[in-house]
């Protein structure tokens, strides 16, 4: 037996990510296509330019990769509009959660959370000794009055995410100006925009860059979902530039590999392939919203690129029969949605697939 010096390490639920192709071929001895729509990913591969970056990149493999990701700093940068001192880089924006609790937070310190959303600052909060206070969605919305509720001068991090996973839902720039009220100079706002480019466009979705002077702000963002780069790892947080440099410290020096540095530069301008993903996402959401909802589920309304569906019935069933016809969603009980699943958006031949097959399910 081992004794754990952090207790909270017992609490946590580990990760369970949307299954893999392979491994669902594996296991269910599948011949056919497998589809995933599980994982929220671009359903697109990288585009032929993004691709030829990478290929460029490959006879340098034997060198390590640029710590400060010079010329993906610049083109993010120029792309914002900031200074490249107001941005950080890492392993997908995952990393920029753990980055900035290591940065700012110690043993016993506390972290506002919602319930559900994104596991990961739970448990990563967990992982630090911090003591999580957790406030319920209402009505698969984050509930920012509630949360402002829960702030007292041991808050250290707000985590927003914004769009919300599993929900799909946002908050508008209206309510975040008043959340913004009321947080105090010790605490800092986590917004994690990860489907921003999908949500940009939104209804009073909020510009969160104006924040930055102001407040204690951290906004990340993400190559995995718009730019199809989930597999290359690379996101980033934009904050001002001393809480940038905090997080810098405690930053492993090659934490972005240098496939991900190349492909990233190239997808931020690669305006034609974003066009494509935003109308194929488009597209699908409205075909899919159709077929769900004329087969009984309720769909929450979506600003990402995935639907949380209530299927009003045993979904660990459903799920299970869909895996056996090679499909992939994610079954939400981890996130305690009993009777829901959470599907990512696919090309039409794909959604109409899985339509298919709900049916037959
Ligand atoms: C809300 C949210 N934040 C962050 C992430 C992680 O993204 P990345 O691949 O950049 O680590 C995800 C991925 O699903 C997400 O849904």
């Amino acid at each position: 037996m081992i004794r754990l010096a952090n207790k909270n390490i017992l609490k946590i639920r580990t990760y369970k990510p949307g299954k893999p192709i392979e491994e669902v071929k594996r296991e269910l001895r599948l011949k056919d296509r497998v589809i995933k729509m599980a994982s929220n990913e671009n359903t697109l591969s990288p585009s032929r330019r993004v691709l030829g970056a990478i290929k460029r990149k490959l006879n340098d493999l034997n060198r390590y990769p640029d710590g400060g990701c010079f010329y993906l700093k610049r083109a993010v940068s120029t792309m914002l509009r900031l200074e490249p001192e107001n941005l950080i880089f890492g392993n997908g924006s995952d990393e920029i959660i753990i980055l900035a609790l290591k940065a700012f937070t110690k043993k016993g310190d506390e972290v506002i959370v919602a319930r559900p959303t994104f596991l990961i600052y739970e448990i990563a909060s967990l992982i630090q000794d911090l003591k999580v206070k957790v406030v319920p969605l209402k009505g698969f919305r984050y509930d920012l009055d509630k949360m402002a509720e829960k702030l007292s001068e041991k808050t250290k991090i707000v985590f927003i995410a914004n769009p919300d996973n599993p929900t799909g839902s946002y908050v508008t720039g209206k309510e975040l100006d008043c959340f913004m009220k009321k947080v105090g100079k010790d605490t800092i706002v986590f917004l994690d925009e990860a489907y921003y480019e999908f949500a940009k466009n939104m209804k009073n979705y909020p510009k969160s860059i104006k924040y930055l002077k102001a407040k204690n702000v951290i906004i990340t963002r993400t190559f995995s979902k718009i730019y199809a780069l989930a597999g290359l790892r690379v996101g980033y947080g934009v904050a001002r530039k001393e809480l940038i440099s905090a997080m810098n410290k405690v930053r492993e020096p090659f934490n972005v590999n240098s496939l991900a540095q190349a492909a990233a530069v190239e997808a931020v301008n690669d305006n034609k392939f974003v066009s494509k993903t935003l109308k194929l996402t488009a597209t699908g959401k409205q075909y899919l919203y159709k077929n769900l909802e004329s087969l009984g589920y309720d769909c929450v309304k979506s600003a990402t690129n995935f639907i949380l569906v209530n299927l009003k019935r045993n979904s660990k069933l459903i799920y299970r029969k869909l895996l056996k016809k090679g499909i992939i969603v994610r079954e939400m009980s981890q996130w305690g949605l009993k009777g829901f699943i959470r599907v990512t958006i696919g090309t039409m031949s794909e959604n109409k697939r899985f339509i298919k097959a709900l049916k037959e399910v």
